[in-house]
């Protein structure tokens, strides 16, 4: 007998389909959340413990058939049947190995299981070959696992619970040796999977123009010199950003900055310089050589970093504001005081385990930003599992 609780799940569903009319927006995330409301209620509760158990084994079998190149060949046979020992001939890797990896890999929905030890490309497949999202599968496979693998030791070896001082480590650094961003020096092919996984997680900006009134953030500076300063992508690695709002809009006025560390801008230079845009080597805790601007844009800044350091970048660049017009544009989560979504609230882990950082609330941006002199104009939001994007001013 279907039991009442699995009954009016289901009808939530229902509800929810009916409001999900294009599959995106808020409708959609919360038809996924009835989908999930509706299996959590019909597994058992062993059943669904025994699920998150095993999840991290499904990580680790798409990691290995990106790492094999089976999930490349897959992909460049365009969607024709492959058999596992074809795989085998393709890659060198053993038949028996390839079935066993897939069995995780198509269950997960990554790749079609046509028949038996016999796969065919799907969308799924065609996007996780690309350098943006494999490069986003292995910088979070190879750098969380080690780190999540010491946490126990890490949290009663070190004491330290959220945020080390300056003589503790983070659990990123117990784990590798070296703090993130070193880390990425030190490792290079590391660190161009992150860059490239940057470039295509999602695009804030573009989503922020379709969605918002752009021209209300642009227009006062409509009225300046052609010279002056309009829109600062602060620490905006490939520049994709800036290069984005550039595209949608090519008439705007005014100069456009990338500001990155020496060695990320040098690769930028060298490799990909975003279209009329100025390259900048610039340390976000030397003061804001760009004073005056229209837009100072920190995207997925703020959360890599504790109270104590955002409030000091944040501070440098509230410095070089002009009252009355510049705007600091914050993207980043802002997360619901109460049921957050679930990809807000494992990046919030994620940031603490990886640079100490943190996702914030409303109210935790709120002082933050007080701290700093400065005031939320508005939040602009799409969805609750995004990003949002934060104005604020000079207070007045
Ligand atoms: C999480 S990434 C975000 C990149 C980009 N804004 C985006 O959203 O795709 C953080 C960026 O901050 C840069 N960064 C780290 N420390 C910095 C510093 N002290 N000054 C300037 N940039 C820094 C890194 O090089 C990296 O490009």
């Amino acid at each position: 007998m279907v039991k009442d609780e699995v009954k009016k799940a289901l009808e939530s569903v229902q509800k929810a389909v009916q409001g999900d009319l294009n599959g995106t927006g808020q409708a959609h995330v919360d038809l996924l959340e009835t989908i999930r409301k509706l299996s959590l209620a019909v597994e058992t509760p062993a059943e669904t413990l025994m699920r998150m158990r095993f999840e991290p084994l499904q990580s680790a079998a798409i990691r290995l058939a990106l790492e094999t190149g089976v999930l490349d060949a897959i992909s460049s046979l365009g969607g024709k049947k492959v058999t596992a020992d074809e795989l085998a001939d393709l890659t060198k890797y053993h038949a028996l190995l390839i079935a066993r990896i897939m069995r995780l890999v198509t269950w997960a929905g990554v790749v079609d299981e046509v028949g038996e030890n016999t796969y065919a490309a799907n969308e799924m497949t065609r996007l996780i070959v690309s350098p943006g999202l494999s490069g986003g599968e292995k910088h979070h496979f190879d750098l969380f696992f080690p780190t999540g693998a010491k946490l126990m030791e890490y949290l009663h070896e070190t004491k330290v619970h959220q945020f080390p001082k300056d003589d503790e480590i983070s659990a990123f650094q117990y784990a590798h040796g070296k703090k993130l961003w070193e880390y990425f020096d030190a490792v290079p092919e590391q660190r161009k999977y992150f860059d490239d996984y940057m470039a295509v997680r999602r695009v804030g900006l573009v989503k922020w123009f379709q969605t918002y009134p752009m021209a209300e953030i642009l227009c006062p500076a409509a009225k300046r010199d052609a010279n002056a300063a309009l829109f600062v992508d602060v620490g905006g690695n490939w520049g994709h950003e800036v290069e984005s709002f550039h595209e949608a809009y090519p008439d705007a006025p005014g100069r456009l900055i990338l500001q990155d560390l020496p060695q990320t801008i040098e690769k930028v230079r060298r490799e990909n310089p975003p279209k009329d845009v100025e390259c900048m080597e610039y340390d976000f805790f030397q003061p804001q050589p760009i004073k005056g601007a229209r837009a100072y844009y920190f995207r997925n800044i703020c959360h890599d970093w504790p109270d104590e350091q955002c409030q000091i970048f944040l501070s440098n660049t509230a410095r070089s504001m002009e009252e009355g017009y510049s705007r600091l544009l914050i993207d980043d989560y802002v997360l619901n005081d109460v049921q957050a979504p679930i990809r807000a609230a494992a990046m919030d882990l994620l940031m603490m385990l990886f640079c100490s950082g943190i996702e914030r609330t409303r109210h935790q941006w709120e002082i933050l930003l007080d701290r700093c002199g400065l005031e939320i104009v508005k939040v602009w939001g799409t969805r609750s599992d995004y990003e949002q994007v934060i104005e604020a001013r000079l207070k007045e």
